[in-house]
């Protein structure tokens, strides 16, 4: 039998696996970062951190069902401080992906100076899509107007490799337009999709909302978005120069999903709520139905089939 693959680079970014986690799910205290490098992920992703240490919404903020979840976290996070000391004191073997998610443009440019500063931080997550923050009602995702300027302002200082992580979009033309801008600077990759933004789930017996924070209203993410997270990763594979890997995120519980993610284009997967259901036993179980797939298949790499969605036959 063939010797299946399923490591993959990002850019040059080496994963011993294409499966990590997805920034927000169990990546925050120092127990939840220890087990993820303990565990057998492709990678590790940080919590999106802010300059100064956050709270976060109030509780009850998360919510799952059998087919997803909603959240309305608000960035709870300890500080970049906490995020760069806790690698600094650890032995890595994968690649680290440090997400910061900057209240405002200059706080970014802060935190990128600062994650410049670490040899730990392998490339940082730009988080230019969280959609549970009250002191912000718009995120910069999806303001087409700012993008291009601020993201030309990192590059004049930015040395380490540097990626996005998107929301998701609902027109064509609006990836169109991102992936004009974005074409523009040595970006080193993007990730999409964050949770679906705005949406409400109901305790029928109650009839009440689930979460406390902003009326009930948070983020899904989980089976329910898979549709969503396929269409923007497809679009944006069309769309982006052809040197801009693309990691998926949204909707993956089983290999079968992680499959259709590179089908569509993906280079690499993260996993959010259903990580937060199952915990890191999950990237090993994933990897198992992953390679079975391809076994089926008999596609030996990802490079086999990335990106070659077809047309309906
Ligand atoms: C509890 C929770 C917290 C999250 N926090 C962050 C975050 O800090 N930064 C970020 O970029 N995305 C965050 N996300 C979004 C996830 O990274 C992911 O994009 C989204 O959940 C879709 O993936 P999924 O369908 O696998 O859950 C969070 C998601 C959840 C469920």
């Amino acid at each position: 039998m063939k010797k299946i693959d399923t490591s993959t680079s990002i850019n040059g970014i080496k994963l011993p696996l294409c499966i990590m986690n997805a920034s927000g799910a169990l990546c925050s205290t120092n127990k939840e970062l220890s087990n993820l490098l303990n565990s057998s992920s492709g990678g590790v992703v940080t919590k999106s951190c802010t300059y100064k240490s956050r709270k976060g919404n109030v509780l009850p903020r998360y919510f799952e069902w059998d087919l997803g979840s909603i959240n309305s976290m608000g960035l709870p996070n300890y500080g970049i401080d906490f995020y760069l000391n806790f690698l600094e004191k650890k032995t890595i073997d994968k690649p680290i992906f440090l997400s910061i998610s900057g209240l405002s443009e200059e706080e970014n440019y802060f935190l990128i100076q600062k994650a410049n500063q670490s040899s730990k931080v392998t490339a940082i997550e730009l988080n230019l899509s969280c959609p549970n923050l009250i002191e912000k009602e718009n995120m910069l995702g999806y303001d087409f107007d700012k993008i291009s300027n601020f993201i030309e302002n990192i590059f004049k200082f930015n040395k380490k490799p540097l990626g996005i992580k998107l929301p998701p979009y609902f027109q064509d033309i609006h990836i169109k337009n991102v992936a004009s801008i974005l074409n523009q600077f040595p970006i080193f990759f993007i990730t999409c999709i964050n949770s679906l933004p705005n949406g409400l789930f109901i305790d029928t017996n109650k009839e009440s909302v689930v979460i406390r924070p902003k009326g009930g209203f948070g983020g899904i993410g989980g089976a329910i978005i898979k549709p969503f997270a396929l269409a923007n990763i497809h679009k944006f594979y069309t769309y982006l120069r052809k040197d801009i890997p693309i990691i998926g995120c949204g909707g993956i519980s089983s290999g079968k999903d992680i499959f259709e993610h590179i089908l569509c284009g993906a280079s690499a997967v993260q996993i959010g709520t259903q990580f937060m259901k199952e915990g890191v036993s999950i990237f090993k179980r994933l990897k198992k139905e992953l390679i079975f797939i391809l076994e089926k298949k008999n596609y030996s790499s990802l490079n086999s089939f990335k990106g070659k969605l077809k047309n309906f036959q």
